[in-house]
């Protein structure tokens, strides 16, 4: 059995981190969902209209011990990448790309191949709680349409791009736009082929420059211009690497973020992956136009060559998200991405090198904890993406994960904790995929697995 929830109320314990530092627990609230898949109401025990939803004959009640909490929001995800997660990692980012990657990218030229593997893929991430992915398809503008189509079929939210890469010095042929009016081209058709999806409600095109590297002057700047015309998100690869960062102060003479600024290609709805080597400039650039960042801190331990600066970024105001970056990071779970976000941050703070004195070894007042990576890996997500998604608010889309700290075969174990910080910590430092009951998105139950209490169906 699963239960859709549109248009009716679902009572239980919510958890969510609409701000940053602040944990909001909604104990024995009631949640009405509308039509639209958008939370219609929100309504507290003591409440006049918590009594009458609560009597409500459509009422869909958890079980008590559930938790409900915003879905997961991966910011940075190259879906032709998953058939390489969890492995070759042994080479640098510039090496990576061309003995690993661009290979693999290139196969999703046949559509058979890509199918399997982007099926797969987003049922794994479903499964794993991402409800919301922001992904890097291939250059391929059919198979890249093909992956929104799986998406929405699927019921993932979802922004895809098809990926712009055209610099013949730079990408082998298989793998590359024929020339910069061609990558300009074939994203504009993508982005009218993702827009004309039939019952498209979820999934939106993003222009999508791979990395300055990978690009031409004119690919860079008809892409900005294009982005500008169809109101689209962007997103690209930002200073992620000491190699990816001195390539466009050697190309340019100034930094990436600087560089993207003066092709168009920063604004409110553009996604900046990693960004490990930001100036204060860059920062101050960054926050007036409202960019976001998809901080993946797993994957900057194998080819960022140092940690974001995530705390001091926060304070200057960047809207950051979480990314697992596969398959530059070897994990696709947004609950390992925000422990590893937690984890780089305490060495960044601490400093590694066990020779250096411990005065001068870290970065002071640099650490994030569970609840700031919570917040940034469901409402930051949110934010960043310019969605009404990561929080339990009237307005806000009905994407969310039920746990079950007590499933059979799940690795979570309470002793008697219910103090709400306390059961999220563990939660979200011991979930496994068997603790994930139900994922829904956009009001809809789009996870196999079946958990709540049967309630009249409709
Ligand atoms: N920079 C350009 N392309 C890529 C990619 O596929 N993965 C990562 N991590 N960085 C990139
Ligand atoms: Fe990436």
């Amino acid at each position: 059995m699963t239960v859709g929830l549109r248009g009716r109320p679902l009572r239980g314990r919510f958890l969510h981190a609409p701000e940053r530092g602040g944990l909001e627990t909604l104990d024995d609230a009631i949640l009405l969902i509308g039509d639209d898949g958008a939370i219609a109401a929100l309504a507290r025990p003591g409440e006049a209209a918590h009594a009458e939803l609560a009597g409500r004959p459509d009422l869909v009640a958890l079980p008590a011990g559930r938790l409900v909490l915003p879905g997961m929001v991966d910011l940075h995800v190259h879906a032709p990448q998953y058939p390489q997660l969890g492995q070759a990692l042994d080479v640098p980012l510039e090496a990576w790309l061309h003995k690993y990657t661009f290979p693999l990218e290139a196969r999703y030229a046949d559509l058979d191949f890509a199918r399997s593997r982007y099926e797969v893929l987003v049922a794994d991430l479903l499964a794993a709680g991402t409800t919301t992915a922001l992904y890097f398809a291939t250059v391929h503008r059919e198979t890249s349409e093909l992956l929104a189509r799986i998406c929405l079929d699927r019921g993932q939210r979802a922004l895809v791009g098809k990926v712009a890469m055209d610099d013949p010095a730079a990408c082998p042929p298989d793998c590359r736009d024929a020339s910069p009016e061609a990558a300009v081209a074939e994203t504009r058709a993508f982005i009218a082929a993702v827009r004309a999806l039939p019952g498209n409600d979820r999934v939106l095109p993003v222009v999508t420059p791979r990395f300055i590297p990978s690009c031409t002057d004119a690919a860079l700047a008809g892409l900005g211009a294009l982005a500008a015309e169809c109101g689209c998100h962007i997103q690209t690869h930002c200073s992620e690497s000491d190699w990816a960062h001195a390539h466009a102060l050697a190309r340019y003479g100034v930094t990436d973020t600087a560089a993207l600024d003066a092709f168009g290609l920063l604004t409110r709805r553009t996604v900046l992956a990693h960004s490990v080597y930001l100036t204060e400039a860059d920062m101050a650039t960054i926050a007036g136009r409202g960019t976001g960042i998809a901080h993946c801190a797993l994957s900057n331990v194998y080819f960022g060559n140092a940690v974001f600066p995530l705390r001091r970024a926060l304070e200057r105001g960047l809207h950051v998200g979480l990314g697992t970056d596969i398959s530059g990071g070897p994990s696709a779970s947004m609950f390992e991405a925000c422990r590893s976000t937690v984890q780089v941050s305490r060495l960044l703070e601490d400093g590694v090198d066990a020779t250096v004195s411990r005065e001068t070894r870290g970065t002071p007042h640099s650490r994030i904890d569970m609840l700031t990576a919570f917040h940034l890996a469901t409402a930051g997500g949110g934010v960043a993406l310019d969605l009404p998604i990561g929080l339990f608010r009237p307005g806000y889309q009905f994407d969310a994960l039920v746990l079950d700290p007590e499933a059979a075969g799940g690795s979570i174990r309470l002793f008697g904790e219910t103090e709400p910080m306390a059961v999220l910590e563990k939660v979200l430092h011991t979930a496994g995929p068997a603790n994930i009951a139900a994922v829904y998105v956009s009001g809809e139950c789009i996870s196999p697995r079946p958990i709540l209490s049967p309630g009249p169906s409709r």
